[in-house]
């Protein structure tokens, strides 16, 4: 959709600057065929009169007056008769021959100036509006094959980081998927009962990036103190909710997270898991507001 709408302006562009090409040339050309300056009709008259013989005796009498009428008509009359008749074609005028007026130039340094700048301009709007690849925060992400996500949170002693999404991965536990259907909408469950669950690292407080406790197996925010279980429900602290999460598929075996819809945490007081600290806490919680 929005490289049609790139293509459709990019084609406007270049149909208005033919236009104004167009037409600029064709008032030129009848400037220079049409019409003479008003210095050059001037002189021509001033030519003309230094060239006439000398004008003849004006007519005294009215007879006189009446005879040079009637020669003056027969003259004019004559000269109509000897033009031809018949219609000429119309020849264009020889370019080369004409040359170029200053005016023309300028006219078309005009032009060639606009036609640089929007040779130049569409180009670089192209590359900027062009879409960008599909990954990074925002885009759907690929992350992996289910089971060797479970491999890695193991490895990393239940949590794991991606950067790439701004997300923390956890696994969900099978044994509360009862719970978590009366809770969660279809987007996350989707994810959830693969067993994983894809939370924005973002505090829902104040906005601070919340790290994993490893002694505890919470998120701990160290800004305010709020904690969070691994599934990411709020425990304590004055967050107003449990961690965002984002929207999850899976398909075939493959966990797909789509970061560009983020979904509120639960309420307060959801705790679907049960899940209690399981060694010292990383800060000390941080009371309710
Ligand atoms: S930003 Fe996390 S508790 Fe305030």
């Amino acid at each position: 959709m929005s490289a049609l709408v790139i293509l459709a302006v990019v084609v406007l562009v270049l149909g208005a600057a033919a236009a104004l090409f167009t037409v600029q040339r064709n008032r030129d050309t009848q400037r220079a065929v049409g019409h003479l300056a008003r210095e050059t009709r001037e002189r021509d008259v001033k030519a003309r009169k230094a060239t006439a013989p000398a004008a003849e005796a004006a007519p005294t009498t009215g007879k006189e007056v009446e005879l040079a009428t009637a020669a003056a008509r027969q003259e004019s009359t004559d000269v109509e008769s000897a033009v031809p008749s018949t219609p000429v074609a119309w020849t264009p005028p020889d370019e080369d021959a004409m040359g170029v007026t200053r005016r023309q130039f300028m006219n078309r340094g005009i032009i060639a100036g606009f036609g640089l700048g929007i040779g130049g301009f569409a180009p670089a709007a192209l590359a900027f509006l062009w879409p960008q690849g599909s990954t990074g925060f925002g885009s759907k992400i690929s992350v992996g094959k289910v089971a060797e996500i479970k491999a890695q949170i193991d490895q990393n002693n239940g949590f794991l980081y991606y950067p790439e999404g701004r997300m923390w991965i956890t696994e969900y536990p099978s044994a509360s998927l009862d719970n978590a259907r009366k809770v969660y909408s279809p987007s996350e469950l989707a994810g959830m009962e693969a067993g994983l669950i894809a939370l924005y690292q973002k505090c829902p407080h104040l906005g601070c990036r919340v790290p994993e406790c490893a002694t505890s197996q919470w998120f701990e925010c160290g800004c305010h103190g709020s904690q969070y279980n691994r599934v990411g429900e709020k425990k304590a602290g004055p967050a107003p909710r449990g961690l965002d999460r984002f929207a999850m598929t899976v398909s075939g075996d493959s966990f797909t997270v789509d970061t560009g819809l983020i979904i509120q945490g639960p309420p307060i007081g959801v705790n679907t898991t049960g899940q209690e600290a399981e060694g010292p806490h990383c800060i000390s919680g941080g009371a309710a507001h």
